[in-house]
């Protein structure tokens, strides 16, 4: 089959321009990558060339020979759906976990996206705390939850709580609540660390002043977690835009109760008592 026939590429394209409609993608902003299935990376092996192998910049030998469908450093968002070949590529690991080689794809060159070694790092995690069911790594620039970083304390804490009271959904949606990572240097190992770091504990992780990350098991789970934090940002902007305060919320007991009748675990490190 060709590459361009195969569902699962239909999907990421699909969730890229949905991404790109939402307005979280100016530019070349954002980056998504998919952990790609053994059955699906035969299905398309007709159209696989190896290129040379590069180094990914970090070190991820439980990832060791696997294939992964990755947004292209500097493509547009905007531009996969319409010229594809240009917009993203295929890419093998080797048995070490740290090189790649294109094997499909980036037809007028270039390289994966430079945040590789964050969603290689995190894709790793995730495959060892999700046992294997998190195939999906998605990093997208949403301007409310970005806008909140200059308000709120940088912490999981605040974040997890003032997300939480914006929609009753939120903690059905994201049980384990938020990390956040403070503002550092994108496209290298360290924040990759950091954020691989957070992602043993949370399906997304945002970061101060650039954006966020989510994790899940497909297209339509991580694109929709990613949308519905940024429903809920969106939401306390409005909130703080209208006043300081809240006239009323939902309490931590409110959440105790929603938590029982859903069957989902709020920690209650997030369920504090407020001033
Ligand atoms: P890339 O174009 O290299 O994917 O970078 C975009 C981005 O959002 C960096 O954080
Ligand atoms: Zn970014």
């Amino acid at each position: 089959m060709k590459v361009l026939d195969a569902e699962f590429v239909k999907g990421f394209m699909r969730m890229a321009d949905d991404g790109w409609r939402q307005g979280w993608h100016e530019r070349n902003g954002g980056n998504l990558s998919y952990r790609i299935k053994p059955e699906e990376v035969e299905s398309v092996r007709e159209e696989l060339i190896p290129g040379e192998w590069k180094p990914i910049g970090a070190s991820v030998p439980k990832l060791a020979g696997e294939y992964f469908l990755v947004t292209g450093s500097g493509k547009y968002f905007r531009n996969v759906t319409i010229k594809p070949e240009d917009s993203f590529c295929i890419i093998e690991l080797d048995g070490m976990g740290e090189n790649y080689r294109v094997c499909w794809g980036l037809v007028n060159g270039g390289r994966p996206t430079s945040e590789l070694p964050s969603h290689l790092m995190n894709h790793e995690v995730k495959l060892l705390a999700s046992n294997g069911k998190h195939r999906v790594i998605y990093h997208a620039h949403p301007a409310n939850i970005i806008a909140l970083t200059f308000v709120l304390p940088l912490t999981d804490e605040a974040f997890t709580r003032e997300l939480w009271e914006m929609a009753t959904e939120c903690p059905v949606v994201f049980p384990a609540g938020v990390g956040v990572v403070p503002w550092m240097v994108p496209g290298g190992r360290d924040i990759a660390v950091a954020t691989s770091e957070l992602m043993k504990q949370y399906d997304v992780a945002i970061w101060a002043h650039h954006g966020m990350f989510a994790s899940g098991e497909d297209f339509d789970l991580t694109f929709g977690l990613m949308h519905t934090v940024e429903k809920s940002a969106e939401i306390l902007v409005k909130v703080r835009s209208m006043s300081p305060t809240k006239l009323q919320t939902i309490t931590p007991d409110e959440f105790r109760r929603l938590a029982k009748d859903f069957g989902v675990d709020l920690p209650e490190k997030f369920l504090f008592e407020k001033d």
